[in-house]
This record gives structure tokens, sequence and C-alpha cells, in this order.
């Protein structure tokens, strides 16, 4: 869905979406697509990129707020799709960083020995769950999947240092109140917009900044390694300007930040994984490279990997 597209659903323009945020146009998948759909094939690319067979496959992580079923995770579903006959397979619901604790959950199983190999997926279908009569949040989403193969080696690559936060007193702040447990949907519910994604964007946008900053400080003063050590900064793509205010507090340039947010949006889960995958597919990540991925998301909650590559 382009920028025009937008136009003349809700009281928009492309101006204002393309300077407010930096995005001109997102993918959206079709009423038979789902989440585990395109979960399934993100993990194909990417155990055919680490030449990798789905019986090596001891874990697999799904980081998701659209899962196909309320019961059971997705994971499950897309284990059977793509056949991971040894594995074990469970969603992570951490919304836009839910691929960085998956990827956290994945190198804590590998280095306690609990697993050898894991497959750590972000996936949204977040058109499902997007009110497309509210101007403030619905030009803002679309659908995607990334996924990697985490494996243990001895080699000294790999995650660095990890750190992740949470204040479940801001969840107001970014949530979808009816259709859990607390709101149901009863015979009398009549569509508010309260089963989509709400926010209040400019609060999100402050705490955004602030702690994607003091998460990536973090990872890099454990790691003890400077900006200047970044090769690549994977920022969840939410907003140009987040990006920017985040860039300039890290003193890292833009020209070390990984941008698609043009042309895919925000995709939650998916976010850091399709840009990292991106990144890597354009050669433009090199082996030995410190990599930055950081996210932040409805709960409110927050993280930050450094990965060597
Ligand atoms: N088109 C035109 N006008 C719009 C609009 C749209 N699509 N969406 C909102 N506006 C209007 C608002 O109604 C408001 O109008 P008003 O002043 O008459 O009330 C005005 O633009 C400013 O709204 P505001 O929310 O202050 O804009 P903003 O500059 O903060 O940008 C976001 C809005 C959502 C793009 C921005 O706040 C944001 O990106 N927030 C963080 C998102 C995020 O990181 N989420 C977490 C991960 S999911």
């Amino acid at each position: 869905m382009t920028n025009a597209d937008f136009e003349k659903l809700v009281d928009t323009s492309d101006e204002w979406i393309t300077t407010r945020t930096g995005i001109k146009e997102r993918r959206i998948a079709d009423e038979t697509i789902f989440s585990s759909d395109m979960a399934a094939a993100a993990c194909k690319n990417a155990l055919e990129m680490a030449k990798c067979s789905g019986d090596e496959i001891d874990v697999l992580i799904v980081g998701t707020v659209t899962p196909d079923y309320k019961l059971p995770s997705t994971a499950c579903v897309v284990q059977e799709k793509i056949n991971l006959p040894n594995a074990v397979a469970f969603d992570v619901a951490a919304a836009c960083t839910g691929f960085i604790n998956g990827l956290s959950i994945a190198d804590a199983y590998i280095s306690a020995g609990v697993c050898k190999k894991a497959l750590v997926v972000g996936v949204e279908k977040l058109s499902s769950f997007t009110n497309y009569k509210d101007r403030n949040t619905c030009v803002l989403f679309g659908d995607a999947a990334g996924a990697v193969v985490v494996e243990a080696d001895d080699s000294g690559s790999g995650v660095q240092s990890i750190f992740m936060r949470s204040d479940g007193k801001m969840r107001p702040l970014l949530w979808a109140k009816t259709g859990g447990a607390v709101h149901p949907y009863t015979s009398e519910f009549t569509f508010d917009g309260s089963d989509k994604i709400t926010m209040n964007g400019s609060d999100v946008f402050k705490v955004a900044v602030k702690e994607m900053a003091n998460a990536c400080k973090n990872v890099m003063e454990r790691a003890g390694v400077g900006p200047e050590d970044i090769s690549l900064v994977v920022p969840h793509q939410a907003n140009i300007r987040i990006v920017e205010a985040l860039a300039k507090r890290l003193k890292v340039g833009m020209d070390h930040v990984f941008l698609n947010i043009e042309n895919y949006g925000n995709t939650s889960a998916a976010s850091v994984p399709l840009a990292l995958d991106q990144a890597n597919r354009k050669g433009i990540i090199k082996e030995g490279d410190y990599i930055m991925m950081v996210a932040f998301g409805g709960g409110l909650i927050w993280g930050s990997a450094l990965v060597k590559w």
C-alpha cells in the first residue's frame, strides 16, 4: 500500500506521512497468507543460507503479536509447515522487540548447552490488527517476516551482549485493549477500534529515543566497544525521526545505520531481522563486523543486541 492509497482511506497526505515518518509504502499480505506462512518462507530462506537442514534445528522461537491462532503458538504451525522433527517450538509475545527477545533466548539456550541450533523468527501480519479508520496508526504498519539460524561455535562471533527492559505501567500508550480475557468480545461488541492497535505516538516517541539509546550504550559498554567500532546499526524501523535522533545520541553517523522504512513501514517483530537480512544480502555486512540491533515496542518493552558477525 502506498501513501496515495491512504489518502483515499483517511484524512492524510503523502507529504505528512513522508516527512513525519519516512514511510512511502508497506507490504500487505493477502487474506490467504498468515503469520505462519510468512515465517515459514523466511525460515526456509534462512536454512538455505545457513546450509542447514530442518532436522538439525533444536528450537524454533517465533516473535509475534499477530499469531495465526490464540492457541497453539504460531511457532508450532511453522514447525509443521517446514518440518522440524527434532525441535521445540514456541512464541515470544514482545511486540516490536520480539526478535531480540527471541535471540536472547536462543543465545542463552546455546550458552547453557540446552540446544545447538536455533531458528529465531520475527513475523507480523499487522494488517490483521490495524484500524484502517485511524490515521494516527494505520499509515505506519506493514506485514513481513525475517529469520536467522543461530548456532554454537567457539570462534568468538555471535552475540556479545544483550540488554532488555520493559515497563508495564506504560502499556496503555500502545495496545489493543479488547479481545483478551480482561475485555473479551461479547455479543454486544460493536467496532470501536479498541480491538486494534491504538497508540499515543508522541509519548511513545520520547520513551523510544531515550530507552533505545540507553540500551545501545549498555551493550557497547559491557562488550567494551565504542560507537566508532560499530559497523552497522540495525534499528527497529518505526519512524525515521526516531532513528535519526537515536543515531545522534549514540554519535553514530547515519551512513552506519541501515534503513528500509521507506518501503516496508513498521513491521514490529519482523522489522529488525528483515533489515538485517537485507543488509546482509546486499553485502553491507562483513565477517568480524560489530552489528548493533535495537528495538522498541508495546509493553512498553525495549532491547538491544550487539553481535559480532
Ligand atoms: N496524517 C495527517 N495527520 C496526522 C496523521 C496522518 N496520518 N497522523 C496524525 N496526524 C495528526 C494528528 O492528528 C495531530 O493533529 P492535531 O495536532 O490536530 O491533533 C498531528 O498530526 C500531530 O500528531 P502527533 O502524534 O504529535 O505527530 P507526531 O509528529 O508525533 O507523529 C507518529 C506521529 C505516530 C508518526 C510518531 O509519534 C511516532 O512515530 N511515534 C512512535 C511510534 C513508535 O515508535 N512506536 C513504537 C513501535 S511500534
